[in-house]
């Protein structure tokens, strides 16, 4: 997006603070709109343009000569993916990383804002900052991710943080060269949030968390605005990037040794549906990804809604597409699911499992819940422990439920107490543990295939790694195991993981074409 595009369509806050004055309202008039979801849901009708021509300026590749970055990220895959990018930006202006946050030049918090607790975090982290600026003020301190797309975070830092220098937006990523300099430049906070998203862009450098597993966005933002959900707001509407950026990109990992790659999206199953000139969707591209050499494809998340016959037929293939679905529930009564704007009821979500199951006998599936959602009644939080036992879950993401600002939710009276919702959880979480403990324990006595990504956290003589069914594997074997497919034989099923003995490289599951 150019200077012209960008003052003419979507900037919302683009303000500098002099961090003496007293008013900051003044930067707000007229450009920034708390969340809006009359607004949002009108979005959708621009069309996606994607940008192939992304470059930095040879004027900012001295940038960070000499100088230290460090990065702290919070919340999901897209997050940790979206570090990648920006470690890979600064790695072109010159900028090295360094463990150290005291010694670091530039420090960036990739910050998550799906419920209360995560963005509390945040703030006492950045708090902790204060210290840490007064003794080094030549430290930039930048705060971005989803926190950064919501008026009453940014409202908030610039009230009481003054030891932050810029916030970006979700949207603002590929803008971190200019946003930089404008760091140094001024001394006001540097604020540059867009609340409508950009352009679809590609060929961002990026520097990648290992060499082993890669993260690749298939699409980004939401547009399926459950009603407690953030996601929607901080992220944008659904662009999908085109299946030739995809697969070139995936064709890459492959060549350069990658093991697995996992496609990411808010609700990957909608993939495609934004590309007006193509019938293309999610079953189509993991058909086309299947032939492509590379040992191990994930996808994460699937919304129910959308999940087709198609993707479940191209998974039942085997190949390289994982027999492990990540299909969030957040509730097993009707009623909740309605108001939650989930569109799809406990039948339709068990048939959607029952024809699954039946086409990939052996799939792992696994979900997310949510307790005590505003006014749900003991009975219905029953129906989502009855659900639990029909499906039996693997394992399962389970939160209380938080409000958040600017979501339809926020505005329902809530009649469940607290300590109700966490008695709830409780419950619920004895439940997962019940299972998992289960699903571990068909393992016993089985050799399984492990991608082994290194040694594990508690000893530098135990090996770990995952099976294709996302079971962690902890095993004795020889170092030169790292980055390989083993075969483990499993001696012990534990409550949250397998032990067990290496016997041989596995023979390669590549595919051939
Ligand atoms: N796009 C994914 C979910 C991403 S957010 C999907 O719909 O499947 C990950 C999980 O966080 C959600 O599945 C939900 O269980 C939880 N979550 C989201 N908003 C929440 C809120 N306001 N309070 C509690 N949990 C929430
Ligand atoms: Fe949030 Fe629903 Fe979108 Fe998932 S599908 S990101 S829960 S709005
Ligand atoms: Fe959090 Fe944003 Fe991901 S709110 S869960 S980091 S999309």
């Amino acid at each position: 997006m150019n200077e012209e595009q960008r003052k003419g369509t979507s900037i919302d806050i683009l303000a500098e603070r002099d961090k003496k004055e007293k008013d900051y309202s003044k930067y707000f008039e007229h450009v920034y709109q708390p969340p809006n979801l009359k607004q949002a849901k009108k979005r959708g009708k621009e069309e996606v343009k994607y940008n192939h021509d992304f470059h930095i300026d040879e004027k900012y590749r001295n940038m960070g000569k000499g100088k230290t970055f460090l990065i702290k990220t919070y919340g999901c895959q897209m997050n940790a993916h979206d570090t990648e990018v920006m470690a890979g930006i600064l790695g072109a202006l010159g900028y090295t990383p360094i463990d150290d946050i005291n010694q670091a030049d530039v420090i960036l918090i990739n910050t998550c804002a799906i419920r209360e607790n995560a963005e509390n975090k945040v703030f006492s982290e950045i708090g902790n900052l204060k210290h840490l600026k007064k003794e080094k003020p030549e430290t930039v301190i930048g705060v971005c991710g989803c926190m950064s797309q919501e008026e009453s975070v940014v409202n908030k830092i610039l009230k009481s943080f003054q030891n932050v220098d810029m916030i970006f937006g979700t949207h603002n990523i590929h803008r971190l060269p200019e946003i930089l300099e404008e760091a140094y430049l001024s001394k006001a906070m540097v604020v540059e949030v867009w609340s409508k998203e950009g352009d679809v862009i590609e060929n961002l450098p990026k520097v990648r968390e290992g060499n082993i597993k890669a993260w690749v966005n298939i699409m980004y933002g939401c547009d399926k605005f459950c009603t407690y959900c953030i996601v929607p707001f901080t992220r944008g509407k659904e662009r999908s990037r085109r299946p030739h950026d995809i697969i070139e990109e995936v064709r890459d990992l492959a060549r350069q040794g990658y093991q697995e790659i996992t496609l990411l999206g808010q609700n990957v199953n909608s993939y495609g549906k934004d590309i007006d000139d193509l019938e293309y969707g999610l079953g189509d591209l993991l058909e086309d990804i299947s032939k492509i050499d590379i040992p191990r494809v994930r996808f994460t998340t699937s919304h129910p809604w959308d999940f087709t016959d198609h993707m479940i037929d191209v998974i039942a293939e085997g190949g390289n597409i994982v027999p492990h679905i990540h299909l969030p529930v957040q509730s097993g009564n009707d009623a909740v699911l309605k108001i939650m704007g989930r569109k799809y009821t406990r039948e339709s979500y068990l048939d959607l499992v029952a024809r699954i199951k039946a086409k990939i006998p052996n799939v792992a599936l696994t979900t997310d819940i949510i307790v005590g959602y505003p006014n749900e009644t003991e009975e219905q939080f029953e129906e989502t422990l009855t659900l639990y036992d029909e499906v039996e879950f693997e394992h399962a993401y389970t939160y209380i439920y938080s409000q958040r600002d600017g979501t339809p939710a926020a505005k329902m009276k809530d009649n469940v107490p607290l300590d109700v919702k966490k008695e709830r959880l409780q419950r619920l979480n004895k439940k997962v543990s019940y299972y998992s403990e289960k699903a571990l324990q068909q393992y016993d006595g089985e050799v399984v295939k492990v991608l082994c990504e290194g040694t594990s956290k508690k000893d530098d003589n135990v090996l770990a790694g995952y099976t294709e069914r996302n079971k962690l594997v902890n095993f004795e074997g020889p170092k030169s195991a790292i980055g390989k497919i083993v075969e483990v034989q499993v001696d012990e099923a534990k409550q949250y993981s397998l032990n067990g003995t290496y016997l041989r490289e596995s023979e390669s599951n590549m595919v051939t074409v």
